[in-house]
């Protein structure tokens, strides 16, 4: 029997076969550290956990609308107004199980098979199998250190043909930390306006923002572009809620009630409980998720440090999340104990075997002379770890 070719299509991650070994170590009693997070480090906040106890107790714990509680479509609004200076209606919303949910309405939403969706490189890992889901083709645009990882308009336009359909923007950026400023954004949506083009505009990040930078979302540049734009946001990172799995999308109504309806018939509402959880989150006192920010700060900055200062490997400052991509291109072809290193895999395993460091290959995110650490852990962890990988690296010969 030939089963589904599509799903046989889809690439299985990466990063999930690094950290699954590194459980398993870490299982077996084996002191690993762990560069690997997606997530924060944190524990939601007490409030919101309240909250859903409440929500339970008051019997909030049946089916809602499919596209979600009216209360959180309202709380929503009024954060992306005054945060974003964004207007929208809880018609224009839609709660899904997560942002990574959102992002594959989003695309069922727009796409037909064989348009094109062009996605920065280096990506988020889901990307480009996301739009492979939905019958459509990933075309990628390369981005590099000596432009932060941003893409470069002239590039951006060259990439373009009849068949784009949409281009995915994600500020702050997973894996490179890169934040696009005004300026860049406004230059972007010239050229989504011009083309005819869709932005989706992945903001998960957008509480993780270090140094003077501000988060602006392309949608609040004006009005054409925010026709034209699906802002993806979510609770996971801000609010350290990853496993209540509630992201959501703002987009104009007609994409809305196309996603609502695609919604209802695939996995109808997300979770009752951590909706209304998801209500005082976004409603309660917002200082919580500035102590995490700090914390992030601190150890980015020991991060960069540390790294640039070790002898063949260096980073650039990411701007946003919680991750840094390290430049491992002068290691690659470099042997241990006889055995050459010849991609970031490769890199990524003998490091895990031999120092008890996990890190995610670049080859993950499309560029194989990178390794990603999340700072999503302990201080202690990071210079533990860092000098680990120190050692490391002064046995490659
Ligand atoms: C760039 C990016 N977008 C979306 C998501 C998905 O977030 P969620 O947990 O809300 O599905 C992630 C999670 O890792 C991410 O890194």
């Amino acid at each position: 029997m030939e089963l589904s070719r599509k799903a046989r299509a889809i690439t299985p991650s990466t990063t999930l076969a690094i950290t699954a070994k590194a459980k398993k170590m870490k299982s077996e009693g084996i002191n690993v550290i762990s560069f690997g997070a997606g997530e924060p480090d944190f524990d939601t906040p007490q409030f919101v956990k309240d909250a859903a106890f409440d929500a339970i107790n008051k019997g909030l714990t049946r089916y809602t609308p499919a596209s979600g509680i009216i209360e959180l479509k309202e709380a929503i609004c009024m954060k992306l107004k005054e945060e974003n200076n964004l207007e929208y209606s809880p018609a224009e919303i839609v709660i899904s199980n997560g942002a990574k949910h959102s992002i594959y309405n989003a695309l069922m939403a727009i796409c037909n098979p064989g348009d094109e969706v062009i996605i920065p490189v280096p990506y988020w890992v889901s990307y480009p199998e996301l739009v492979k889901l939905v019958d459509a083709v990933p075309v990628y645009i390369n981005t590099s250190e000596d432009n932060q990882f941003k893409i470069k308009i002239h590039e951006l336009e060259e990439k373009i043909t009849s068949k784009t359909k949409a281009i995915i923007l994600n500020s702050p950026s997973n894996p490179t930390g890169a934040v696009y400023t005004k300026e860049e954004l406004e230059k972007i949506a010239e050229i989504a306006v011009k083309h005819d083009l869709i932005v989706i505009s992945d903001e998960i990040y957008e509480k993780l923002i270090y140094d003077e930078y501000k988060h602006i979302s392309i949608a609040s540049l004006n009005d054409e572009i925010k026709n034209r734009t699906i802002v993806i946001n979510g609770m996971s990172k801000a609010y350290a809620m990853t496993g209540w799995r509630i992201g959501y999308t703002a987009s104009n109504k007609e994409i809305a009630s196309l996603m609502a309806n695609i919604q209802s018939h695939a996995t109808s509402n997300p979770n009752t409980i951590a909706q209304y959880a998801s209500v005082a989150a976004l409603k309660g006192d917002q200082e919580v998720i500035e102590k995490m920010r700090k914390e992030f700060e601190l150890r980015r900055n020991y991060m960069v440090d540390k790294i640039n200062s070790i002898e063949g490997l260096s980073c650039v400052k990411p701007i946003g999340a919680f991750y840094v991509m390290i430049n491992i291109s002068k290691l690659i072809g470099k042997s241990f104990n006889g055995n050459i290193i010849n991609s970031s895999l490769e890199f990524a395993n003998v490091l895990l075997d031999e120092e008890k460091v996990a890190v995610i290959p670049g080859d993950a995110f499309g560029d194989d002379n990178y390794i990603r650490l999340s700072f999503a852990t302990s201080l202690e962890q990071i210079k533990e770890g860092l000098n680990r990988i120190e050692a490391f690296i002064k046995k490659l010969k």
